[in-house]
Formats: structure tokens, sequence, C-alpha cells
């Protein structure tokens, strides 16, 4: 070994242990500065050492700027889940199961749930190999890229007595002053806020480009080992050995002896949940032993050695100040609360969810009320009640609005609904709505833009229509301004700057490369989401097509009924939305095929239909994909003329039956490819 090598042999060694003593230990023992050093001195080497690159060095924690699409990985074990329980009775009930299947005895170990989402992580000589979403359970989205830049996650594992190979999995969350922060920062970008640390943490991992989810914070917490050779038979000992080989292993778990001493760690950490620097939803109990847990078994979904105990929502009372009523995007219109200020679940709530004018009148909520506030999984609070009790004499009944408080429609009510909306289609949360469904990520998907901006842009007249983006100049936007209130009342301007400008035009100009069928979803006809935009793409291939296409023409295609056809025409037939087309396709946007995308490789499947049932180990559509390109056609149901079923995994049987009865040959995914010579 040259010394080259070595000095990167030590360089890794070394910032592998800091990163652990400061991300998994919280106990630095360098400054940041020699860290840094060490770590720029590892980067030149291996820039300037190619041939030394290793995926799972320090350096490779901030992530690259590829974009990627991840790629769907089958689980070794299928990731279950768990059985909730909500009350002390169905803990007993949990407890009375175990011991009736097991003979001897057996203990439990607590652990907290954490509000994250969870994670699979291989390792394979002591090395991450590889990370994978839940998914469906059975498969999920390979996101190692971005697990790669959680630094609690040990890119090598310490000493020598791990397994050759194992599985373990965890959960990835947020912390909760991450999430705060980043909802500041995307406030005032002008890009919409999470809903919550849990939504956060999935929409950071689910990012393509994994620098982005290096600058987020998120962490692992692991709690559950998985394979054939274990160190013991002990989960909790197990637990112990892994935090030994550089995993971060929460210490908050419990062993606990019976039920009695479960309900002692539910009581301690329900009351302290909110001093916790993130989320946790409820407590999981786990029966300890392995042996044992095999004897239990499990069922379709969940295991029956584990539960989930979830903590009931927090509920206050407080008094209810006004009533406002907010227009949403669909031009819904909900009733909100405000309220004296009160601290819930660990944060201060001035703001409740009323639902709709129904629950209002059900619940005989009054302004001077004094109301129950509760927080369920949620991040916005509900009203659940009245404290009938504490009403003042001179109360009055609360009279729903009858006029939109955005533009002054009359509100309307359809039959069987509850909401009450403007029916005005040229209301403005209704045309700010149009364009954040447009700039959305299954849509045109412009990240640059965020309900912050284009508020800002529709306020100072730039945009009133998606096609309006197309047309944006830099020197319109630099120096526009907008004042933020947050939840203190605090008011601050911001303002664009060149960056943020150039940034967003870019984004708009990328997004005239989306595919066609992205564009005919973005532009928002009622009823249309990605599937059927997918759909009618296919079968019509350019716009003009579509907007020619006749009630009939529509209804002949797969699983388009009537309530899709007559939106569709009912679409096309009004100017304003054939005017805006005309726009978008003079700045260039996509409103046909490409064809050149689509390669016809050969002919083996010509005049066949084919039926796709089950689960393959590549997303679905592209094998859809696949059969149209070998000149097949891919039908729903199967019938005497279907050429063949294609059969995945958990095929459904009462179609295998079918298949069966009317003689349709039933090939596997392989015999597929095979066929299409793959
Ligand atoms: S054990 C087979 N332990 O809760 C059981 N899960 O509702 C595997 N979760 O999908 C899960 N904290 O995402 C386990 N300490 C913990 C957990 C935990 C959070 C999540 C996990 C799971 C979900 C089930």
């Amino acid at each position: 070994m040259d010394h080259i090598e070595q000095r990167i042999g030590d360089l890794r060694k070394e910032l592998n242990r800091h990163n652990y003593l400061y991300y998994v230990q919280s106990q630095p023992v360098i400054s940041d500065y020699d860290y840094d050093m060490m770590m720029e001195e590892l980067e030149r080497l291996e820039k300037e050492y190619p041939q030394y690159a290793d995926p799972n060095s320090p350096t490779q924690r901030v992530g690259n700027d590829i974009n990627v699409e991840f790629r769907q990985v089958k689980h070794q074990y299928p990731m279950l889940s768990l059985d909730n329980t909500y009350s002390e009775s169905e803990l007993a009930d949990f407890d009375e199961r175990v011991r009736k299947e097991l003979t001897g005895n057996y203990r439990y170990v607590c652990e907290l749930k954490y509000d994250g989402l969870s994670v699979s992580l291989i390792y394979r000589h002591g090395e991450l190999l590889r990370a994978v979403t839940r998914g469906d359970g059975l498969q999920g989205d390979d996101v190692t890229a971005n697990v790669r830049t959680i630094k609690s996650v040990p890119l090598k594992l310490h000493g020598a007595d791990f397994p050759e190979e194992f599985e373990i999995r965890g959960e990835i969350i947020m912390p909760n002053n991450v999430f705060e922060k980043l909802n500041v920062e995307r406030t005032e970008t002008g890009e919409t806020p999470f809903a919550n640390p849990r939504n956060a943490a999935s929409g950071t991992l689910k990012m393509q480009n994994s620098a982005l989810v290096a600058k987020r914070s998120l962490d692992c917490f692991l709690y559950f080992l998985l394979g054939n050779h274990l160190p013991t038979d002990s989960h909790f000992q197990n637990l112990q050995k892994a935090r030994e080989w550089g995993f971060k292993i929460p210490s908050y778990a419990a062993v606990c002896a019976g039920v009695p001493e479960i309900r002692q760690f539910i009581a301690e950490w329900d009351a302290a949940r909110y001093t916790l620097p993130f989320g946790i939803d409820g407590i999981v109990i786990k029966v300890d032993s392995l042996a044992q847990q095999r004897q239990l078994g499990i069922r379709a979904k969940s295991p029956r050695w584990a539960v989930a105990y979830k903590f009931p929502a927090e509920r206050v009372e407080t008094q209810l100040n006004s009533i406002s009523y907010q227009v949403g995007r669909t031009g819904a219109v909900t009733p909100v609360a405000n309220l004296e200020p009160v601290r819930l679940a660990g944060t201060t709530v001035k703001r409740a969810s009323l639902h709709n004018a129904d629950q209002i009148q059900l619940l005989d909520i009054r302004v001077n009320d004094t109301v129950y506030v509760e927080k369920g999984g949620e991040i916005i609070p509900k009203v659940v009640g009245v404290n009938l009790d504490k009403r003042p004499a001179d109360s009055q009944p609360t009279l729903f609005v009858t006029h939109c408080p955005e533009c002054g429609g009359a509100l309307q009510r359809n039959e069987g609904e509850a909401a009450w909306f403007c029916a005005n289609n040229n209301c403005s949360p209704q045309i700010k709505g149009r364009i954040e469904h447009f700039i959305s990520r299954k849509a045109m998907n412009i990240d640059s833009l965020g309900e912050g901006k284009i508020e800002m842009l529709y306020d100072n007249g730039l945009v009133c229509n998606v096609a309006d983006l197309y047309l944006l100049k830099e020197d319109q936007l630099v120096g526009l301004e907008k004042i933020i209130v947050d939840d203190n009342g605090n008011r601050r301007k911001i303002s664009f700057g060149r960056r943020t400008a150039e940034n967003m035009l870019a984004g708009i100009e990328a997004s005239k490369q989306a595919p066609f069928e992205r564009v005919l979803y973005a532009i928002g006809i009622r009823y249309v989401g990605e599937t059927t935009a997918q759909k009618l793409v296919r079968n019509f291939k350019t716009i003009e097509a579509l907007a020619a296409a006749s009630h009939e023409q529509l209804l002949a295609i797969d699983e388009i009924g009537e309530r899709i056809a007559l939106s569709v025409t009912d679409f096309f037939a009004q100017p304003n939305n054939t005017d805006m087309i005309e726009r978008l396709k003079k700045a260039g946007l996509q409103f046909a095929v490409d064809e050149s995308a689509f390669r016809q490789k050969s002919e083996v499947l010509k005049g066949k239909s084919i039926v796709v049932s089950g689960i393959f180990s590549i997303p679905r559509d592209n094998i859809k994909k696949m059969i149209a390109e070998h000149g097949g056609k891919n039908v729903s149901a199967i019938s005497s003329g279907t050429g063949y079923v294609l059969a995945g995994e958990k095929m459904g049987q009462e179609k295998l039956k079918k298949a069966e009865t009317l003689k349709i040959p039933v090939i596997s995914e392989e015999e597929f490819y095979r066929l299409i010579g793959n």
C-alpha cells in the first residue's frame, strides 16, 4: 500500500470516529476547525487520486447534484407495521394473547415510537450497502445516496463482531428545531412550509438531489435488527451490540417484566414527551426473546410479538375569540377559530380548525364560548367541543358567512357535500391555487417557486394565469417585496434578490422540457389526475387531438367514465382555457408525445393484448412501456381475446382462475423478459 492510500485510509478512519463522537454520542473531542481541515485534506487527496474512491468515504456525506429517479428494491423481509392500541385494557389483551401462546417466562422491551419514516439499512462486510424506504412493505425506493448524507448513520462499522451481512431498521426523523428553522426559511423564500416534522423528513428523503438532503440535518434512530446470525437471542441485547458497532440506538428503551411496568413507562413518557427534541406518537412494546418472537409469529401485516400504544390526543380549554373564514384553492370556505393563546402539545396554539358549517351547528360553537381544543396526528389543532357550563348568558348562535370573504360572491353548496364554496373561478385563492397546482412536484415540478412566491407574483400583478409565468423577466422580479407576519405577529419585509430571481427563471425554463402527460396534468382539468393524464396522452398523442375528441371517443378509453369525459369536453369548450393553452404552446411547452422517446423495439407482441397484475421488481409503468415498445397492448380486464396474463407476485387469485378457465397463458416477469429478448 503506498503512503497516499495509507493516508486516505487514516483520514477516513479518523473522520468517521469524530463524526460518530459528534453525531451519535454528542461528545465531540476536536474542534470544528480541526475536523474541517482533515476533511479538506481527504477531499483533496480523493480528487487527486480517484483510484481510491469509495462511496462510503466520509466525504460522500455531502451528497451530489445528480438527479436520480429512485430504483425500486424488494425487501428481503417484508416491512411490517404495528397493531395500534389506545387503552390500557387493549394492552392487557395483548399481554393475555402473548401469555397464552408462550410456554415459558417472557419479558418486554418498551421503546419510544418515533414519528418519522421507516428505513431499512443493509450492511455487508461492515459497510453500508443499501438504504430502502418502506414503500408498500414489499418493495421500496432505493434512497442510499440520500441516507449516506445523514451523519448519524454509520458508513463503516466499528469492531469486528458484526454479522457478515445484516439488516437494521429504524426511523428517519427531522428534529423539531431543524423543522422549525426549515419552515421559517421556506416561508421567507416563498416555498410552501411543511405541515409537520414527519412530512418534512419524508419530503427531504425523497428529494432527488442528495446534496440538498445533506443540508437538512436529518437524524436516524435504529430499533430493529434482522438477519441469520445475530449476536444474541435478546432484542434488547442485540441493540446494545449494534450501539457498539456505531449505530444511533436511542437509550430511551427499557426492559419491562409485565403490564404494570409497561404502564409506568407509558405514563412517564406521556408526561415527558414534549421535552424531547423530536416527535413521538406513542410507545412500542416488543417481546424481547427472538425465539419467542418466532413462536408468536406474524399476521398478514403486523407481528404478533409487538404492539404500539398510541398516546391520546392532548386536549385543553380556551376561549374562542372570533371566527374567520378562509377560502381554499378549490374555493371551499373553511371556518377557523381564533383562540385565546394556549399551550398544547409543546406549542402555543392561537388558531384551530372548525371543519365546516355542519360541525359548527352540530357542536353549537359560538364566539366567546370556552372550547375544547385537541391536537391529533395532524399539526393543525381542532375544536372538538364546547364547555357549556362556561357559556356567557348573552351568547348568540353562529351564522355561517353567506358570501365569499375574498370576492364577495354568494357561496354555494352542492347536494350531499359539507363545504360551502365560492363559485367564482376568478376569485384570487382559486387563481393562486391553480398556479400552485401547476408548479407542484407531480405536475411541472418547478421547485424554485412556492406558495409565497406565487402570492408575491400575483399580488404584484405579474402572474394571474400559468401562462404568465413564461413571460417573466429578471428585472421585473428583482426587488419585489413582501411582508411576512409570523405567528407572534412580528412583521418582516423580505425582498427578491438577483440570485433568487435567476434561480426561479431557470426552474421555469427547465419546465418546458416536462413531457406532455405532466403538462396535461398540470393545466388542471377537473378529475384528470396523473394516471388519467397518462391514459389520455397515450391515446390522443397531441393536445389538438384531445381537444377535438368527442364524448364517445373519450368514453371508449379504458377506465375513462362519464364524469371525466364530461369534464374534458367542458374544459376545451371554454375559450379562456384554450387561450391559455395557445399561450403555453407559444412559450414552448410540450403538447405532444415525444415520438423519439418512444422507440418501437420489436414486434414480438404485435396484436397481443396483455393484462398486467401483481407486484414486479420494477415499477409497473415501466412494464407497460415495454409492452408498447414491443408492439403489444396493455388492457385491464381478462377476456377471451387476451394474449397473455403477466403475473407478478401476489396476483389476485380470481384473476388467475379466470385466466385458467379461459386458457390464457400466464407468464412470469422473467418469462416476459425472455419473450421480448431482454
Ligand atoms: S418496530 C415489525 N420500533 O412505527 C415491527 N417501529 O406503526 C417493526 N416506529 O413502520 C417496527 N418507532 O416506522 C418499531 N421503536 C420502534 C418504532 C417503530 C417508530 C414506526 C415504524 C413502523 C411503524 C409501525
